[in-house]
């Protein structure tokens, strides 16, 4: 086993990306089980508005999603090979140079930086190696930690969607955040390949 190469119980993931405490795995179709878990927690639920779906669908779509050149899936992993989240870069748009972010973290993992790591090596992923100028994320007005991670990353708050989506019995407004291109270059942090 080289040194690169982390057992997961019986599999062994290979980080292709270190951040600080954490790093990146590409998702596997294996992984559905685990999202399904994290899936299922009710924070999770409500701020990512996921609907009650079996994991054979979830493997499909999970299936699907690999498959996809319009998005890149991550497992986020502690250093000893525990999978302790998924993050992603979806509706890549190359001609425009956009593309936007999902975060969810296994609520066992919360609070302890772990999100706002794996986010910075995402967003270097996303600005160091592909050709993208800008980057969005849309979350619950109310969701304190996902605002609060996207903003220790140097996301700027552009405005709100009213009334963007239903859940729990009544509408919720959304945030809309990006981060440019020359943001992402002002920032002073460490880029995942220097860890
Ligand atoms: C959003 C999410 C990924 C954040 O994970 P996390 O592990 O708590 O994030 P971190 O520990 O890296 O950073 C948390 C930041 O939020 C703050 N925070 C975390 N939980 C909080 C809470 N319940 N109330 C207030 N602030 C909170 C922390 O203080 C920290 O802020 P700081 O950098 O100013 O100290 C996690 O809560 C999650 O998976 N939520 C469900 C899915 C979701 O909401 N996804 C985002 C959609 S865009």
């Amino acid at each position: 086993m080289t040194k690169d190469v982390e057992d997961e119980g019986e599999r062994r993931r290979v980080p292709v990306l270190r951040g600080r405490g954490v790093a990146l795995t590409p998702l596997e179709a294996d992984d559905a089980e685990l999202l399904h878990e994290w899936r299922a927690d009710p924070v999770a639920t409500h701020e990512i508005g996921i609907w009650p779906r079996p994991l054979s669908w979830l493997r499909e779509r999970v299936e699907r999603d690999i498959d996809d050149n319009d998005r890149d899936d991550f497992l986020v992993l502690l250093p000893d090979g525990t999978p302790i989240g998924h993050v992603a870069l979806i509706e890549q748009d190359i001609a425009d140079g956009t593309a936007e972010l999902y975060l969810l973290l296994d609520a066992a993992h919360r609070e302890r930086g772990h999100a706002t790591a794996a986010l910075d090596a995402l967003i270097d992923l996303a600005f160091g190696d592909l050709p993208l100028h800008r980057l969005q994320a849309v979350t619950h007005t109310t969701n304190t930690p996902a605002l609060a991670v996207l903003a220790a990353s140097g996301f700027v708050h552009e405005g709100v969607r009213r009334s963007w989506c239903q859940h729990r019995g009544r509408r919720h407004d959304a945030a809309v955040l990006s981060l440019l291109r020359p943001e992402w270059e002002a920032l002073s942090r460490p880029r995942v390949w220097d860890h």
